[in-house]
């Protein structure tokens, strides 16, 4: 099949790789120049694991292209996918911003030549796509077209596999050509038995929100059961595998940490609420994951100064992670984002060091209140605590008698629960997790 990819951020570089990897043929397009020379040039804008190398693949095999010039890309495409970024409004009112979306349409519109399935894969707004028509057919009342929603469901990090194995492939259409069209996509996928979900396409568009709302508030709840563990001196490691094994309740996203972040829950929770708001709905418990998140990183904040004595003027901080995950050089709404400033403010030097986001990191955390060093030991030397904010690989196994010997004070604060506090005890360290004080 000949499909177009509008956008090549996360979502569409990924999906559009994959695609090729089906063996379709594939054509991404952005108005970044800057951006798809660098692809052209063999250049992985993003920080991906194995996208790189199935990039390189693909366009070996001459199955995957990058371009600027919409108008040859779209012209005879089976299929084009929009995969522009959707960020939360500027107005600040949580609404998601759709310019990306409706431009690319207009420009799409243009170009159409024979039948084309216009696919959402951006996280929109229930109701989107029937924008999306209406832009098409004003545009261009000739065109020959279908809108489709088809949510992508992929975690940063882990994308491809996410890509490659889905639990669940959901599609909403309106017409069985535009359905024929999107099975087509996905047969490769038929061969590993995945469940594909149609249904219509407002359903599909609420699925992606339903579904990271859940598992924010999932979060959030874990979260705050970890917060009553502090207080009782209960462990919510041992609870979470408590509950988790209930089949109905399930093992994952129960670890609880500094709040979530990322491209996703943050944006589509508040968007949700301003969609069940516009329809004379509150989403009580959703408005309550999004309440929690934002108390569970003032929490982390209060740990912090509580560990360094009940004051962080002048001390100094190593923070290793600067992520809102590992395998990603993504910061967006990190919580290292929020805690590190609120430290900075009351005086607290602090050292920072991050496997792939610092680069990024500097556009959110300025060098003039952190300083980025090149090694977990660098930013411990001298420390009064450490740190761990982001679960990467790299700070799973650090050298304890090392790290012990050039802190200043053995103070190690564990935010994501990576370490067994008896380790760190046995070293001599106080260890302050998140719910096993
Ligand atoms: C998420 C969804 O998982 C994915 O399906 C969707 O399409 C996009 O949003 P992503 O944001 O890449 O993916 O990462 P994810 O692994 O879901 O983690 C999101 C945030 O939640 C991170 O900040 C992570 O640290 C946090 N998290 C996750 C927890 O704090 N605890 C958990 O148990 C799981």
């Amino acid at each position: 099949m000949k499909i177009t990819m509008i956008g090549t951020g996360y979502v569409g570089l990924v999906t559009g790789t994959c695609f090729a990897e089906f063996g379709h043929h594939i054509t991404c397009v952005d108005k970044d120049t800057t951006k798809i020379d660098k692809l052209l040039n063999g250049q992985i804008p993003i920080y991906e694991p194995g996208l790189d190398a199935l990039v390189a693949k693909n366009v070996g095999e001459a199955r995957l292209s990058f371009t600027s010039e919409l108008a040859d890309a779209v012209a005879g495409a089976d299929a084009v996918f929009l995969a522009v970024g959707t960020p939360t409004s500027r107005r600040g009112d949580g609404y998601a911003d759709l310019t990306y979306i409706y431009e690319a349409t207009k420009e799409i519109a243009v170009h159409l030549k024979g039948y084309t399935v216009i696919i959402d894969k951006s996280t929109v707004p229930v109701g989107t796509a029937r924008q999306v028509a209406r832009i098409i057919k004003e545009v261009n009342p000739d065109a020959d077209f279908d809108v489709a929603s088809n949510p992508e469901f992929l975690r940063e990090g882990a994308a491809i596999s996410d890509f490659m194995r889905p639990d669940r492939v959901v599609i909403g259409v309106e017409t069985a050509r535009a359905e024929a069209v999107l099975r087509d996509i996905y047969q490769p996928l038929f061969l590993q038995e995945t469940p594909i979900v149609k249904t219509d396409i407002e359903t599909a568009e609420l699925t992606k929100y339903a579904a990271n709302a859940f598992l924010a508030a999932k979060i959030s709840f874990i979260n705050e059961i970890a917060l009553l563990c502090d207080s009782i001196g209960a462990n919510v490691v041992d609870l979470a595998s408590g509950i988790g094994m209930d089949g109905r309740i399930g093992k994952k996203f129960l670890h609880p940490g500094p709040g979530y972040g990322g491209s996703c829950f943050p944006k589509d929770t508040l968007a949700l609420l301003r969609i069940a708001q516009e329809h004379g709905q509150n989403l009580r418990i959703v408005e309550s994951a999004v309440e929690v998140n934002a108390a569970q990183k003032a929490m982390m904040v209060k740990k912090i100064r509580d560990a360094l004595g009940g004051s962080e003027a002048g001390k100094t901080i190593a923070c290793l992670g600067l992520t809102f995950k590992p395998e990603t050089d993504d910061m967006r709404d990190s919580p290292a984002i929020t805690i590190l400033p609120a430290l900075a403010e009351k005086g607290a030097k602090i050292k920072a060091h991050d496997p792939q986001g610092m680069k990024e990191a500097k556009h959110y955390l300025p060098e003039s209140m952190i300083s980025y060093v090149a090694d977990p030991y660098e930013a411990a030397q001298d420390a009064d605590a450490v740190i761990l904010m982001t679960e990467w690989n790299q700070y799973r196994a650090l050298e304890l008698g090392k790290l012990g010997k050039i802190m200043n004070n053995k103070v190690f604060i564990d935010l994501r629960n990576v370490y067994r506090p008896e380790n760190l005890k046995a070293q001599g360290f106080t260890y302050i997790g998140v719910g096993r004080s």
